[in-house]
């Protein structure tokens, strides 16, 4: 059997034997103008599908296979179209891709995916999100799954956040959870927490989701949504980001592209209650550029109005990561999707550290950041009272 065959008999045999997670092909070979196919177990009015989201330049196409017919296309994929496949499962992630000259090399590596999902006895908790009913609800994509006209950004947004939340609560104390309290502040149409809630429903986790948001009306119409597709422990409630008292035991904050210091009463609210996991990604950075008086060296640089906003906001995220760190959090800044599609696309991921750490000269390193660039505070700073 050559290695293609090979490659396709491990994807047939973690399909049957339920350690099968995605695969994703890419390298496109340019004619069929395909860039990548991802492809998910999803369960259906149908049945269980293998759901394949053929992603072309400027739109995405969905295609259910039946599961036993889905090995068969993808090798069609690879030998037409693809000259690279990544399968992931819970028994490892194999790689394929085709050398100079179309001879096909594959490597083995850990898994990814968690271990939890291996011990499972059901099948694996992995939903295409692009199939949840909210989407079609919240007109992110038609009935068939694929996005709606304009959506296909926001789709890829949902879905990348939910696979960024898989990596997170995997990789911290969260990973065995059968319970988590949720609240995602500033939730504007809910798109992102509804994905949260599906998230953890579609892991075997009860999920208590609150989202909450200024916008009266907004509340009101995401509500009824819930509502109408029986979303058990997904709420709504309308209110302020630094005046909306949480619970005291929450497990995950999130709060994304809340306006400016907003940002800041969501992360010292979180670190307050002692979350689990803290997940947000900053939209303006105001405070800072209006605040800073960067050194006399940077004149040259910060004159330019584009590069000042740059500073404000790369000292801003800074600022707060380290302000985590002296929280007791591990932190982490990241891209959450790629700037083709939103310029607001920095993420600041944190996990509540199991043990203590001397965090003084984490304080010192945060001061002296602050004095070189002439900031005498900082919300957040002031928040946590450092
Ligand atoms: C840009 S939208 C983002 C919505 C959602 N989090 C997302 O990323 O798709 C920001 C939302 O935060 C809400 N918001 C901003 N500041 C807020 C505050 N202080 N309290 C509550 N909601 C706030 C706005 O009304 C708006 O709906």
């Amino acid at each position: 059997m050559n290695t293609l065959g090979r490659f396709i008999e491990k994807l047939r045999a973690s399909v049957e034997e339920q350690t099968f997670v995605k695969i994703t092909l890419s390298r496109g070979r340019g004619e069929s103008g395909l860039r990548n196919v991802y492809g998910r177990i999803v369960e259906l009015k149908a049945g269980t599908m293998m759901s394949f989201t053929l992603r072309y330049a400027n739109r995405d196409v969905t295609r259910n296979e039946v599961l036993a017919d889905a090995p068969s296309a993808i090798e069609k994929w690879l030998t037409n179209d693809f000259e690279e496949a990544h399968l992931f499962t819970t028994a490892g992630d194999w790689k394929l891709r085709a050398e100079h000259g179309g001879e096909w090399k594959m490597k083995v590596a850990r898994p990814t995916f968690s271990a939890a999902l291996a011990t499972s006895h059901d099948r694996p908790k992995v939903r295409a999100i692009a199939n949840a009913q909210f989407l079609v609800k919240l007109g992110v994509t038609a009935a068939d799954g694929t996005a709606r006209p304009g959506m296909a950004d926001k789709l890829r947004q949902v879905e990348r956040f939910v696979e960024i939340l898989g990596h997170l609560t995997d990789g911290c104390a969260l990973r065995d959870a059968k319970s988590v309290r949720v609240c995602d502040m500033g939730a504007g149409k809910g798109y992102l927490t509804f994905a949260t809630h599906e998230f953890f429903r579609a892991r075997g986790v009860a999920a208590e989701v609150t989202g909450i948001e200024q916008r009266v009306e907004l509340v009101e119409q995401v509500n009824r949504i819930a509502t109408d597709l029986k979303l058990e422990g997904l709420v709504f409630s309308p209110g302020v980001i630094g005046a909306f008292a949480l619970p005291e035991k929450l497990d995950v904050l999130i709060a994304l592209h809340a306006c400016d210091t907003a940002t800041d009463d969501a992360l010292a609210a979180g670190v307050r209650v002692g979350a689990r996991l803290i997940v947000v990604a900053p939209c303006c950075h105001k405070e800072v550029r209006r605040e800073f008086s960067p050194p006399e060296i940077l004149r040259g640089v910060l004159k330019h109005g584009i590069l000042a906003e740059r500073q404000a906001e790369l000292l801003t995220d800074g600022i707060r990561a380290l302000a985590l760190e002296a929280a007791g959090y591990d932190t982490s800044v990241f891209e959450f999707i790629s700037n083709e599609h939103t310029g607001k696309n920095v993420m600041i991921a944190a996990t509540l550290r199991q043990s203590k750490r001397d965090v003084a000269p984490v304080l010192a390193e945060l001061h002296a950041l602050m004095d070189f660039f002439g900031l005498r505070s900082q919300r957040l700073v002031e928040l946590l009272g450092m």
